[in-house]
């Protein structure tokens, strides 16, 4: 069944733990996720990054095929825009029935990225879909460390959180997307600060490559929703390299999508039992 933003992290809430957003980028990628979900008997967030998956498959394709898979699922299961920067793209996924969207207006001045938040929520509360936005930014791609982004100061998402009434802040901490060059230093104090003053649940994102112990700390601040794929890509590509070795003979597209599959949705089940913060 698919749940609203705001119900998913009142459950993760109300048992300190967070849920697992996972990005979709093929059908095998979103069969891992709901699969993954209701093996573990969990809520789950499936999103799609059109900003940076759109070029392997678009929004319109993907994304209905999400929410109908959403709608069968055996948990309940928030249908995401991850990384929103536009509104038609926003419009978009509300129309095909996504639950909730993000607005990310992290590079734009703080002025600005609240006036557009404001407007991503208004049209959100038409589809009675919830809203997250990024305050601060996240390191790039590959980046060092976050030293490349703002880590979010505390005082400004509560005005942030206040002025535009969104359900999950996504913050900066020291995590950065895609896989890390050294290992990442995260900023405890600041999540607990952030959580405190703007009373709305945390949002980590980057989460490949964080320790489980130091998901565990996040989670025990108030980090509610962690996104998670690259790790899932990459450890898939790693079994098709193996399957491709010990294959000889012909080496079938439909063998490897079904090996992907079958690895993403084994690393799914890894992370959402941490998660689980049990
Ligand atoms: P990773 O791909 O680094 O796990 O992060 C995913 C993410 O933050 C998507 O928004």
């Amino acid at each position: 069944m698919v749940i609203a933003l705001k119900n998913i992290l009142d459950i993760a809430e109300s048992k300190n733990m967070a849920i697992a957003a996972f990005n979709a980028t093929s059908l095998e990628g979103i069969m891992a996720v709901i699969e993954a979900a209701q093996e573990e008997d969990t809520p789950v967030i499936l999103q799609f990054a059109n900003a940076a998956h759109g070029k392997y498959v678009p929004l319109d394709t993907i994304g209905r095929v999400m929410v109908m898979l959403a709608e069968e699922a055996k948990v309940p299961v928030c249908v995401h825009l991850d990384h929103g920067d536009n509104f038609d793209e926003i419009k978009k996924a509300l129309d095909i029935g996504f639950s909730s969207i993000m607005y990310d207006g992290s590079a734009l001045s703080f002025k600005e990225n609240v006036a557009n938040t404001i407007y991503a929520k208004v049209l959100a509360d038409q589809y009675a879909a919830g809203v997250e936005a990024e305050l601060g930014a996240m390191g790039a791609e590959g980046a060092e460390d976050n030293i490349m982004g703002a880590y979010t100061d505390p005082e400004l998402a509560k005005i942030f959180v206040e002025e535009t009434g969104i359900d999950a802040l996504a913050a900066s901490f020291g995590t950065v997307h895609g896989i890390y060059k050294s290992e990442p230093k995260l900023d405890f104090e600041r999540i607990e600060k952030i959580r405190e003053l703007t009373g709305v649940p945390v949002v980590m994102h980057g989460g490949s490559g964080i320790s489980d112990g130091d998901f565990r700390k996040c989670i025990d601040r108030g980090v509610r929703k962690i996104n998670f794929y690259t790790y899932a890509a990459k450890f898939a590509g790693d079994a098709i390299r193996q399957m491709a070795a010990d294959t000889s003979g012909n080496l079938y597209s439909h063998d490897i999508f079904v090996q992907a599959r079958q690895s993403m949705k084994q690393t799914y089940k890894d992370a959402i039992k941490i998660f689980k913060n049990r």
